[in-house]
């Protein structure tokens, strides 16, 4: 390989790690209705973004009440069940609610973030209550 090469490699490779570096990897669970923020927006639903793409953030990521309206990019990754994910499906959400207190409670407890049902079947299959994610802001 010429030093050409090797450097344009070394290049790629770098841009390739610093794209990845920004996300995070957590955990997603899901949940039903009915979604009344308790937390968020003043408990006023109509500020549920109209996509339907929405969750509820865990502790992690509540940020003291911060987190309410993030929107976040979230893949799905793997699960305990085997082919759990729904290949290439990228997803945007925006956080409306805190997990701890939502009035429907998640399929699982300490989840990074809980997706609701519509939310979590565009990236996985919705008989799983746990799958791991890859996260952006
Ligand atoms: C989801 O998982 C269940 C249980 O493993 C399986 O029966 C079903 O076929 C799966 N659905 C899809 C769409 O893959």
């Amino acid at each position: 390989m010429s030093k050409v090469t090797l450097s344009l490699v070394c290049f790629f490779l770098s841009t390739l790690f610093i794209n990845f570096s920004y996300a995070d990897v957590g955990t997603a669970a899901q949940y039903g209705p009915p979604f009344i923020p308790t937390t968020c927006f003043g408990g006023d639903a109509s500020k549920f973004p109209s996509s339907n793409m929405f969750g509820a953030a865990g502790e992690g990521i509540w940020d003291n009440g911060a987190a309410c309206g993030r929107k976040y990019k979230v893949r799905c990754l793997s699960a305990v069940v085997p082919k759990a994910c729904i290949p290439g499906q990228n997803i945007q959400i925006t956080i409306v609610d805190r997990a701890q207190s939502s009035i429907s409670r998640p399929s699982s407890e300490r989840a990074t973030m809980v997706l609701s049902t519509t939310t979590f079947q565009a990236i996985a299959n919705a008989s799983v209550s746990l799958i791991n994610i890859e996260y952006q802001e």
